[in-house]
């Protein structure tokens, strides 16, 4: 293994205060990993928030297992915790506790019951790099997190992932998995990843980034660029070379990062502290912090408005960065829901969510002016509407 790689999995350890970090292509590469090293296999089943990526399915459907879908709680997004304990049955061996867009879950309650019936519980911090449930940070109450560093996350490596733990015994089972199974990226994806990034970092601001999400995404399809996901990712078939590991550009690219990484969480903080005052001054509902007991460390502000829609082709006209996830349970809209066993009606929460959230930038580029012109465009949508 690399230098850079290694010493990439030590730092990002270490700010966790975790005994060890693994890193891998992409967030749900770690999430694959930890099924696996718990020996998650057919006929077992695992609980995660009915309102995620389909991508954060996927694993759980390769191992063989089913998912099995939770309401969300409107404030938050998160696993709504009071209809956790009616999920259970004897198959369940995994909790997945999603902190969406950075809201830490109910640790507590998770952590309970997960205990009570000799559940294991597996962190999903790929929106909440940072994030902290009564001071303590998320990714270090379960069994294990993971985390991904993929362009819209807290920060990018422009793909990569990253499960920690402080389990000896399921650090092991992950080196050996990894050691047998794991695949190098190929020389192709690694240049042009290298690439894609450099362009990230001279070209991306706030007014260009709907344009170049959009250019990414046709360039994606076209095969030109590393895209997060490929066609085949869109229904539970696992490609042959799933299971990657991290190249060193990627390393280097996470050890710049994590130097700023303070800098990364006070400006996510004090910008999502903006959008509130200037939100509450206008009459919107400000976010909810459980009477102080979390400190959020949001990936992109999220609100709901009614006409979405229109809200999202607006805001693309006049160069406002509005996003649109989760679109359904199992973003994006165009998941063949049944082929992942959401029906319908599971999770009405999330389906009102996924009608109604749209999203606003906190990422390090989001200066004074991004957030006043965010706001006024939703303040004016609104009234408007
Ligand atoms: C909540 C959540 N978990 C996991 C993932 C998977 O991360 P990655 O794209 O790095 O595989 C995503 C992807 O968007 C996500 O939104």
């Amino acid at each position: 293994m690399k230098k850079s790689v290694q010493e990439y999995q030590r730092q990002f350890a270490r700010f966790f205060g975790a005994d060890r970090a693994f890193v891998f292509w992409k967030g749900r590469v770690a999430l694959y990993a930890l099924l696996r090293s718990l020996n998650i296999g057919d006929g077992d089943e695992v609980i995660l928030p009915g309102y995620t990526c389909v991508m954060n399915v996927n694993p759980i459907k390769y191992v063989g297992a089913r998912p099995i879908y939770v309401d969300i709680e409107p404030e938050t997004f998160n696993m709504n915790v009071s209809l956790l304990e009616e999920k259970i049955t004897d198959n369940t061996r995994v909790i997945i506790a999603q902190h969406t867009y950075g809201y830490p879950c109910e640790m507590d309650t998770i952590m309970n019951i997960a205990h009570s019936r000799g559940i294991s519980v597996i962190e999903d911090c790929c929106l909440a790099l940072g994030s902290r449930y009564k001071g303590r940070m998320v990714g270090t109450f379960g069994l294990a997190g993971y985390f991904s560093s993929q362009w819209n996350k807290p920060y990018t490596t422009g793909l990569g992932g990253v499960a920690i733990t402080s389990d000896a015994k399921l650090a092991e089972r992950i080196e050996s998995l990894r050691a047998d199974e794991m695949c190098p990226p190929s020389g192709r994806e690694v240049f042009m990843l290298s690439a894609q990034l450099m362009i990230y970092r001279l070209l991306i601001y706030p007014r260009t980034t709907a344009l170049a999400q959009r250019l990414f995404r046709y360039l994606a399809s076209k095969g030109a660029v590393v895209g997060s996901s490929s066609a085949g990712e869109y229904e539970p078939v696992k490609a042959d070379d799933f299971f990657k590991g991290f190249s060193a550009a990627q390393a280097r690219s996470g050890l710049r990062r994590l130097k700023k990484i303070d800098h990364n969480i006070a400006h996510r903080l004090s910008v999502a502290l903006r959008y509130d005052r200037l939100l509450e001054d206008k009459g919107f509902k400000g976010r909810n912090y459980d009477g102080g007991m979390m400190r959020p460390v949001m990936v992109r502000y999220p609100l709901r408005i009614e006409e979405k829609a229109k809200a999202l082709e607006q805001a693309a006209r006049a160069g406002i960065e509005l996003g649109s996830w989760f679109e359904c349970p199992l973003h994006p809209i165009e998941t063949p829901l049944a082929s992942y066993d959401y029906e319908i009606g599971m999770c009405p929460e999330a389906e009102k969510a996924g009608r109604e959230a749209v999203n606003l930038p906190l990422h390090p580029r989001a200066d004074e002016e991004a957030v006043r012109k965010s706001v006024d465009f939703i303040t004016g949508f609104t009234q408007a509407g």
